[in-house]
């Protein structure tokens, strides 16, 4: 089954769908509350099926000119580890590139936090070229929040 990535119109009802799918990585109501707000107006990209369905969302931030931040990014359970992610970063990594960014940015769960799941995301970060750049409170002292950096 083949698949389509890039630039899309606001989905939030698949940012919806898709974070109720992975509770162990999106389990706070609040914050899903806030995602799928900011689904409604963030810049975003996706990758669809064949039939149009929404498999993976990647919001983007642009505090500055030379960054880009990756605000949200969640793929369909049921298509783990097939690329999906991948094509989000490459995507948003090329048009970086074309739009001048240096930077690319995704804050993330740090590894003083025990959760398995968030060590694969940062796993998944790393094999995309992100490097962790420092570890923060600002999600408070239980949540540790690693900033993380890609060179574009
Ligand atoms: C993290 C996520 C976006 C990666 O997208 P993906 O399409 O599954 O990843 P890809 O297939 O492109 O990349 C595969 C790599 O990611 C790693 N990975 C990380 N999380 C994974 C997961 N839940 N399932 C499968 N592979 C995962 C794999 O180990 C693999 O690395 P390897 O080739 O060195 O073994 C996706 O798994 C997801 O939505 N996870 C849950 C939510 C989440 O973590 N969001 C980010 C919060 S900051």
């Amino acid at each position: 089954m083949g698949w389509i990535c890039g630039r899309d119109l606001q989905v939030p009802e698949a940012a919806k769908r898709l974070l109720a799918e992975v509770p162990e990585w999106f389990g706070l109501p609040e914050a899903n509350a806030d995602y799928i707000e900011a689904a409604r107006t963030k810049e975003t990209w996706t990758v669809r099926d064949d039939d149009g369905n929404v498999i993976g969302l990647t919001l983007v931030d642009r505090h500055f000119p030379h960054v880009a931040e990756l605000h949200l990014m969640v793929v369909d359970r049921d298509r783990h580890g097939q690329g999906v992610g991948t094509a989000m970063v490459r995507a948003v990594e090329e048009d970086a590139r074309e739009r001048g960014v240096q930077l690319l940015e995704v804050k993330t769960l740090g590894s003083s936090h025990p959760d398995p799941g968030y060590a694969r995301t940062r796993h998944f970060y790393e094999q995309a070229g992100f490097l962790p750049l420092e570890e923060t409170n600002l999600w408070g002292e239980a949540n540790p929040c690693l900033f993380m950096v890609k060179p574009v």
